[in-house]
């Protein structure tokens, strides 16, 4: 079969670790005889300084005809005087949106071979960590009405009951597949939005007897989350509570340079980024941690082609890697480290 995919490599380490994973993709093309057809676009501070727009609309279009999206990350200090709709972000806010990639799926797994890196007692993560975040992508604060009035501004936080019903039915989708809990977070001692998340995550519930579901605040979530982090099975949240839940939960499995993610919608169509930024601080240094990248494209492969084996190859040669001892600085406890390119060379030498 022939793939199409919508390259937009970002900003910062983007290029960097965009380029990782079509090295591990490309070796998986020659073992497996799939075809892989890439189609770099701009998007972020990229296309600013190309193009003056944050997404150009033939970045768009390539996408809506891709089969799927890989992005790395866009933003950067270059870029952060310019208003919130014409800064790098937005791009992707917009991306996400007009492409209806409503359900983020952020799987938080501690590989055996990185408990060491984890900042955790032993005790809290022994028998590993297996944790997959579901985040409301295209509602929420992130596109409820907002407006800067000279010395006042405001983002409101708002939520239809049918946004929220077809993220739960996701999460218990998945939950139905895996341990059959639902951790359900928000903050609904305080706000409306929420006591109507909850109201419809119960309606939800009732279809699946099966999964045992659970309310927690969103400050007990954090918490607990470093408590007692093997208490969760899926979490399931709003955008901004899953955007700062995941970073939390990233780094309890070693590096936030590990975690992938899928943003999908009703179809199998997807973009897959992982969850970290564009990392101006290591920029250009061959420095990166290109794994949450290479397991975002195994996630492509799974979730959009349908490609199980492939997405486990890509998988498992990652586990190989690190279990070799091979680490980038991230995750790295001695002084010496490979690069973004060394440690790829080592995940392909695994598949
Ligand atoms: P960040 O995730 O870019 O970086 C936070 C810290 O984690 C930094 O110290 C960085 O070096 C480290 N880090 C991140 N990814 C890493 C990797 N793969 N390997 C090793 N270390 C890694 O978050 P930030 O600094 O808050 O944001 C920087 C820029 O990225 C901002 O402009 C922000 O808006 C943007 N951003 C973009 C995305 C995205 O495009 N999906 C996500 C988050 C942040
Ligand atoms: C992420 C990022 C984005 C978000 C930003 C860059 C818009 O932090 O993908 O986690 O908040 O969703
Ligand atoms: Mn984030």
């Amino acid at each position: 079969m022939e793939y199409k995919i919508a390259l937009i490599k970002g900003d910062g380490i983007g290029p960097e670790i965009i380029d990782q994973a079509v090295r591990v993709l490309k070796a998986v093309e020659e073992k497996c005889g799939h075809s892989f057809k890439f189609e770099e676009v701009l998007a972020g501070g990229a296309a600013i300084d190309a193009e003056g727009v944050n997404l150009p609309d033939r970045t768009l279009e390539v996408c809506k005809e891709s089969d799927a999206v890989m992005l790395g990350a866009v933003g950067g200090p270059k870029w952060d005087d310019l208003k919130g709709e014409l800064r790098p972000e937005k791009a992707l806010l917009t991306l996400r949106r007009e492409l209806g990639l409503y359900a983020n799926i952020r799987p938080a797994v501690m590989f055996e071979e990185l408990a060491d890196a984890c900042p955790l007692k032993d005790e809290i993560v022994e028998g590993g960590l297996d944790i997959v975040i579901v985040r409301e992508l295209t509602g929420g604060i992130y596109f409820g009405k907002r407006a800067t009035e000279g010395s006042h501004a405001y983002d409101c936080m708002e939520y239809w009951e049918y946004e929220v019903a077809r993220i739960a039915e996701r999460a218990f989708e998945i939950a139905m597949k895996r341990n059959k809990k639902v951790t359900s977070v928000d903050k609904a001692n305080v706000l409306d939005s929420s006591r109507l998340w909850r109201k419809t995550v119960e309606k939800t519930a009732k279809k699946y007897p099966e999964v045992e579901v659970e309310h927690l605040y969103v400050d007990n979530a954090a918490m607990q989350l470093v408590v007692n982090p093997k208490q969760f099975d899926v979490i399931l949240t709003g955008n901004m509570f899953g955007d700062i839940l995941s970073d939390e939960a990233s780094m309890i499995t070693g590096s936030i340079g590990l975690l992938p993610s899928a943003s999908i919608g009703e179809q199998n169509y997807g973009m897959f980024e992982p969850i970290h930024g564009s990392a101006p601080d290591i920029a250009g240094q061959n420095k990166a941690n290109p794994i949450a990248t290479i397991l975002s494209a195994a996630m492509m492969l799974k979730y959009s082609f349908g490609l199980e084996a492939e997405s486990a190859m890509i998988e498992n040669a990652v586990k190989k890697a690190l279990k070799g001892g091979h680490r980038t600085a991230d995750i790295s406890k001695e002084e010496s480290y490979l690069s973004t390119v060394e440690i790829t060379d080592r995940i392909i030498a695994a598949l």
